[in-house]
């Protein structure tokens, strides 16, 4: 098979949505964009994301003209287009003419054809017309050579209830399990009495049976991908060097973005983080961690190629309780930071806001005075030449060598089961704080699911794995015997690939690599704390760690005591323990710890592992460091000056300065640092 086509562009992407099909009787506005587009340095634009209404007005009559006029004007003006196919919102003819392309909800009542976002994944009807859609589009602009991208529909979203997804979902699971024997096993359905006699039972998606909800997620899943490919066919036979994506939405649960990127050349992602809401003063290193986890997790959908931020706001965004406007010069920070982990593209939701419609208060580039001369046409101009200062940065990658695995099917399980504690499981959370331990010290971090390949990584975290999918054991216990080292902690390996504990011992097919047995789950009120005790001459961890929440109850099979607990009926017993394994090594953390935990514990593997730090030395809180190839990014996310110790000289492509031991930055400043020869 041909390679898929790479994103291939020698300026990073800076733009917005272009909503011109709201604006055609307005031929002096259209004229002011390109203006407009050319004093923010605009360099692309996504165009027609919800235009269907105006390129097919009626059944099978399409009008084009003023989608031609767009991308030839975009064209001359030297800016590129990123070509969305329509599918994200049906116009009103084909919803009446086929009410079967909206969805239903879980009750079986039918949605309105209003909104958009809310086809059904399955209907004929639709993925016919939308085939048919983008046959005309591809077609037609097969040699528009200012198309650099295919955007496919918008956010995708959401699951469908109907018959045609329930019976496409039989069929799914016929293939995937063969007998109702098999699937009434996977699924423990004797228990409440639920066994199946006849496929046609399976009828609703109840949330009783774990496995049961756990494999309608992956359908939906499976669903979108064949969706997708449907979409993707007629563009990939009339433009197959033009590369297609689609905006995904950070830690979105619906849908396993792992599988979804297999069928996708680029990955997209849409991040509308919340600034300023814990106020103004306190800096937003929080916030910039969320985001960087985002991003993190983007990147290593696919890990050989750079990913783009699609959408983000210049300003506000009109939908949160409160959206606070970004502050002078945090906008530009958010849009280095994309870019500092891996992004080809600063692109935004949007370009201009529309007059009318439920999104005429977001942020835009150009808000409804249509000029200039505002704060935020300004840092967004500002931002446009910035992303021109820094262009060496484009078609450079870093290779991590560490990974935290952050699995969707694992998440699944984790939030369908009841129990062991239902509240503040938050797997996200932990994940990121295990993430976190690294970012902050400016050590690269892919975020891998259990499909991943291990070799490129010296140091694996496996925050909460409670679900072992096929084969993950056996090449996670391999990798660690060849010399690799795994963090592992409570709630790994009890449930198999279909939700059935293992009962063989908790952490399950891990117990041997793990050298432990996981006998009982404290689980803590949220006023107690346990403590967690290091003992006598560990390296790396220091004195008393206080844990909440989580404390699994273990016991030795092999691996050596690191910490153990301070209190309860398990005091004494072991809270942290290290395996050796071939020439790797697994350490299990029993219990939800303190940050500080993790801060001495990555610390010191990072150390004695030898991972490669953006800055070798520690940096301000709220400061923060990437390295993209040889380039090193310095942001400063605190209200305030900071500065950093750096070793050796560079250029900060940002200013032109030398950069000599001591770098200086303003509140929300940043640079880029290239060595010096
Ligand atoms: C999403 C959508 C956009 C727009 C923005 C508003 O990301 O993709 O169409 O609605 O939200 O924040
Ligand atoms: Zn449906």
């Amino acid at each position: 098979m041909p390679e898929a086509p790479r994103l291939n562009v020698n300026r990073f992407l800076f733009g917005g949505d272009y909503n011109p099909d709201q604006w055609l009787n307005y031929p002096e506005v259209l004229k002011e964009d390109i203006r407009l587009m050319g004093l923010s340095h605009t360099t692309a634009v996504s165009l027609g994301i919800f235009a269907w209404a105006t390129l097919e007005p009626e059944e099978g009559k399409y009008d084009f003209r003023w989608m031609d006029e767009r991308i030839e004007t975009l064209g001359k003006a030297g800016i590129s287009v990123v070509l969305a196919t329509p599918s994200g919102a049906k116009p009103n003819w084909m919803a009446k003419k086929y009410p079967e392309i909206c969805r239903v909800f879980e009750n079986g009542i039918r949605e309105k054809p209003c909104g958009r976002h809310n086809h059904c994944l399955t209907s004929p009807v639709y993925r016919e017309k939308v085939k048919a859609m983008n046959t005309q589009l591809a077609q037609r602009y097969a040699s528009a050579d200012n198309i650099i991208l295919w955007h496919l529909s918008n956010e995708y979203g959401g699951y469908c209830y109907c018959d045609l997804c329930k019976a496409a979902f039989r069929e799914w699971l016929k293939e995937k399990y063969g007998t109702l024997d098999a699937l009434n096993h996977a699924w423990w359905t004797g228990f409440w009495s639920h066994s199946y006699t006849d496929w046609e039972q399976i009828d609703w998606i109840d949330d009783t049976l774990n496995g049961l909800v756990i494999d309608w997620r992956r359908f939906m899943t499976h669903q979108l991908c064949t969706f997708i490919d449907n979409e993707a066919e007629p563009i990939r036979k009339f433009t197959p060097n033009v590369p297609i994506t689609t905006n995904f939405m950070s830690v979105f649960v619906d849908y396993d973005y792992n599988e979804v990127a297999k069928h996708l050349d680029v990955i997209a992602n849409d991040v509308y983080p919340g600034w300023h809401t814990k106020g103004l003063a306190g800096g937003e290193s929080q916030t910039a961690l969320e985001v960087g986890f985002y991003h993190e997790l983007m990147k290593s959908l696919k890990p050989d190629r750079p990913w783009m931020l699609m959408e983000c706001t210049p300003s506000v965004t009109n939908w949160a309780p409160v959206s606070v406007p970004k502050r002078p010069g945090v906008h530009r920070l958010t849009g280095l930071q994309a870019v500092a982990h891996g992004s080809e593209a600063v692109m935004h939701f949007q370009f201009r806001k529309g007059r009318g419609g439920c999104e005429k208060f977001h942020g835009a580039f150009v808000d409804h005075t249509g000029n200039e001369h505002n704060r935020i046409f300004r840092e967004m101009a500002e931002l446009g030449e910035d992303l021109e200062k820094i262009q060496p940065v484009i078609g450079t990658m870093d290779h991590p060598q560490a990974a935290v695995v952050f699995d969707w099917p694992t998440r699944w399980a984790v939030e369908a089961s009841p129990g062991p504690r239902n509240e503040a499981k938050e797997y996200v959370e932990t994940a990121r704080d295990w993430f976190r331990a690294f970012w902050e010290k400016g050590v690269g971090t892919h975020l891998i699911d259990q499909t991943a390949d291990l070799t490129p990584y010296k140091l694996i975290v496996l925050p909460m794995g409670m679900m072992m999918r096929e084969g993950f054991a056996e090449k996670l216990n391999q990798w660690v015997e060849a010399g690799g080292t795994l963090v592992g902690t409570y709630l790994t390996g009890w449930v198999n690939e279909t939700d059935l504990c293992y009962t063989t011992g908790f952490p399950g097919p891990l117990r041997p690599t793990f050298g432990i047995w996981a006998e009982e789950m404290d689980v803590l009120p949220d006023v107690e704390t346990q403590n967690v005790v290091t003992s006598a001459g560990v390296k790396g961890l220091t004195g008393t760690y206080a844990a909440r929440q989580f404390c699994e109850v273990i016991h030795l099979e092999g691996a050596t005591t690191l910490a153990t607990y301070g209190s309860q009926y398990y005091a004494g017993s072991p809270a942290v323990t290290v395996n050796d394994l071939g020439k790797g090594k697994a350490y299990f953390v029993a219990s939800r710890n303190e940050s500080k935990f993790q801060d001495d514990l990555i610390g010191s593997l990072i150390e004695e592992l030898g991972l490669p730090r953006a800055i070798a030395s520690d940096l301000p809180k709220g400061v923060i460091a990437q390295k993209r190839d040889r380039f090193t990014f310095v942001l400063n996310f605190n209200p305030a000056p900071a500065s950093v110790t750096v070793d050796g000289s560079f250029k900060d492509l940002l200013t032109g300065a030398t950069i000599a031991a001591g770098l200086r930055l303003p509140a929300y400043g940043a640079a880029v640092l290239e060595p010096l020869a």
